[in-house]
């Protein structure tokens, strides 16, 4: 009696043991395969923005022709933005090092790729690169397009670690994306060149119009007199050298001619000259690693560097005067547009 009751008792763990541990797995298969919750009318990513920005996209918008933003294309774009299967393991996504908490950036100075590796450089924030007008992008303006951009990260070593054919086959496999493609481009054919087409789409949609900034110069707000005093040192400061000749207004980028680098033995940056670009200034307040090796831990720090007691070498054409520095700070905290960081068409779908 009491053997059958242990054979029993054993079949029963058995079971239990065998039932929990398969449910285990299926659970885990089901993250592997998670599916975007996508609403049935697609956000609107296309926008009217304030005077003072319609103005500027007007003259820099990097959009080619053959890719206009589209709802559709955006909302695949995002899709495909937050899709760890894009990487070798299922770890990353464009997601992971550009999240939009942080103003789609990273805090980390160097992030970590699908196996944990370094990238080379700290990544940058994506807002307002649809300004950037000559589309290069990377601190080394080594891609000439945000389309040629987008499928870099995908066959970078460290990063995301596929090859283009490995993508293709990856992303068909997957059965939310024939249905998308068709909304986006008309067709269920998949493709690396239409996958890069969707993820600028919506990158481009990324747009910061929130700010106090913004709303100062639609007249619905007004500066306090150390932020008034902060936007005047911006525009004015050291006169050909003001932050504003290469930080240029609403966007607070200036793709023509990026002269400055911060001297760095390591990086040459574009075309070997010690040059790098700077993307738009907008919410770089809640930075943490700042210039293109991160080194620069904050915009005080910035300011103040080469002051006694910094600690630090004055970067060329960064650090102002004791008395300016409270005042750029808080003009620059102005930039941060907190909308942004939240908004959930910009969200992952993957819940
Ligand atoms: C492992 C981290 C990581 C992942 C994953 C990643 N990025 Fe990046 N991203 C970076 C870093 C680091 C840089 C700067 C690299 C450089 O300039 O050499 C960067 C730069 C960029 C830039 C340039 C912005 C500018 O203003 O010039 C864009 C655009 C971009 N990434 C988009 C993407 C997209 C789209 C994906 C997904 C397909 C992606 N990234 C995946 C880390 C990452
Ligand atoms: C001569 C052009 C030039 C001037 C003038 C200039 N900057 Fe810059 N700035 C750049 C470039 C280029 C970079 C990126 C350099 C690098 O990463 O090595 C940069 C980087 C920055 C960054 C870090 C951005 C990031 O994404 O990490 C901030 C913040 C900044 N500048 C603010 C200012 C302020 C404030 C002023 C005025 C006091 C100013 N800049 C003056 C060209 C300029």
């Amino acid at each position: 009696m009491k053997k059958i009751k242990i054979i029993a008792c054993i079949f029963f763990v058995t079971v239990t043991f065998q039932y929990c541990s398969k449910n285990e797995t299926n659970s885990t298969a089901e993250t592997a395969a998670a599916i975007p919750v996508l609403p049935a009318i697609p956000f609107n990513y296309i926008t009217t923005y304030p005077a003072h920005i319609q103005n500027a996209l007007q003259l820099n918008d990097n959009t080619p022709a053959d890719n206009a933003i589209t709802n559709d294309g955006a909302a695949l774009g995002r899709v495909l933005f937050y899709d760890k299967q894009l990487s070798k393991n299922n770890k990353v996504s464009c997601g992971s090092c550009h999240q939009q908490q942080f103003g789609f950036d990273d805090t980390a100075r160097l992030s970590k790729g699908f196996d944990g590796g370094p990238t080379d450089r700290t990544s940058m924030s994506l807002l307002n690169l649809r300004f950037y007008k000559s589309g290069k992008m990377f601190w080394d303006e080594r891609a000439a397009s945000v389309e040629k951009q987008a499928l870099q990260p995908i066959q970078n070593k460290v990063e995301m670690g596929l090859t283009l054919a490995e993508l293709e086959t990856k992303v068909k496999a997957l059965n939310y994306y024939p249905a998308l493609f068709q909304k986006a481009f008309g067709s269920t054919q998949i493709d690396s060149v239409l996958i890069a087409k969707a993820i600028a789409q919506f990158e481009r949609s990324i747009v910061t119009y929130q700010s106090k900034y913004d709303k100062v110069k639609q007249g619905l707000a007004v500066f306090t007199t150390a932020e008034a005093q902060g936007e005047q040192l911006f525009l004015t400061a050291a006169g050909p050298n003001a932050c504003a000749t290469c930080h240029t207004p609403p966007m607070f980028l200036n793709s023509q001619t990026p002269p400055f680098g911060l001297a760095d033995a390591n990086d040459a940056g574009i075309n070997n000259q010690n040059r790098f670009k700077s993307g738009s200034l907008r919410n770089v307040a809640n930075s943490k690693s700042l210039f293109h090796n991160g080194s620069v831990v904050s915009l005080q720090a910035m300011l103040t560097a080469g002051a006694p007691g910094s600690g630090l070498t004055p970067i060329p054409a960064h650090s102002v005067a004791p008395p300016d520095v409270q005042n750029l700070l808080a003009f620059l905290n102005t930039l941060t547009d907190n909308t942004i960081l939240t908004e959930e068409k910009f969200a992952s779908p993957f819940k």
